[in-house]
């Protein structure tokens, strides 16, 4: 018989999706979903502190959001760069350690510069572990894990025989976490779009139809419980 897992999820990954219609619906510009969008991370964060559940990953830009309209793009990224700015002092109040994944490379430079300044300041924080996933793309960071594997098989420090799959994680961006116990995608979209493809193998899946800025720290208790009815097999019996 399969164990029966903990109840409190030790990792959650969030598919924030919906912001466009939430504004859509009031007759108002996307980049006001967007706003609104980011004001629900708060609640999450805090919900996510509640409950003691150690990591929690957002996708805030995906590797193909970049085809977006470019006036959209540029207002995402003034955001990203204002919420960083806003909200590191809580952060680090609230003993939360900032981390972020993707290709940062392609971020703004004042983004990259504020990123890393927000990083390094949450660094020594031993809460709640928020994972950015901002220019990311799955199927990117698998190609990426691949080069990095080959550099080591080329200068000689593993011998490509040894490649397993816990040796390929570790040559991915999530690297230092675990995989997510519970991935929640808000705004009823049933698909991954590009998140954490190798990551989410045996990951329990929620959808809600709420639009992401909606979304608050209620429905994460309620995606939390039931996560909690939940059997995990893994294959098992
Ligand atoms: C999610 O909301 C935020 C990002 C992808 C940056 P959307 O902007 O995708 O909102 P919808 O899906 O158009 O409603
Ligand atoms: C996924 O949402 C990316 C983020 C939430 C950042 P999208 O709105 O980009 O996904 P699709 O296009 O509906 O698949
Ligand atoms: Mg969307």
């Amino acid at each position: 018989m399969a164990a029966p897992h903990k109840a409190i999820p030790s990792h959650v990954a969030i598919i924030m999706d919906g912001n466009g219609r939430w504004a859509k619906e009031r007759g108002l510009p996307r980049i006001k979903g967007h706003e609104e969008g980011a004001k629900a991370v708060k609640a999450c964060v805090e919900g996510c502190g509640e409950l003691k559940i150690e990591f929690l990953t957002l996708y805030a830009f995906s590797a193909e959001n970049w085809r977006r309209p470019k006036s959209e793009v540029l207002a995402l990224m003034g955001l990203l760069e204002r919420f960083l700015k806003e909200k590191t002092s809580e952060m680090a109040e609230n003993n939360v350690r900032l981390q972020a994944i993707g290709r940062l490379t392609d971020l703004p430079a004042a983004c990259q510069k504020q990123l890393h300044k927000s990083i390094e300041q949450t660094a020594k924080n031993k809460g709640l572990t928020l994972i950015l996933a901002l220019s990311y793309g799955g199927r990117l960071e698998i190609i990426d894990g691949i080069k990095s594997l080959l550099r080591e098989v080329d200068l000689g420090h593993i011998d490509r025989a040894m490649i397993d799959v816990e040796m390929f994680s570790k040559h991915l961006y999530t690297r230092y976490y675990p995989d997510p116990d519970l991935l929640i995608r808000t705004s009823g979209e049933m698909r991954i779009s590009n998140f954490l493809l190798w990551q989410l193998s045996y990951t329990e899946m929620y959808v809600t139809p709420k639009l992401w800025p909606d979304f608050g720290k209620e429905d994460l208790f309620a995606a939390v419980e039931e996560f909690g009815r939940r059997q995990r097999r893994y294959g098992a019996l």
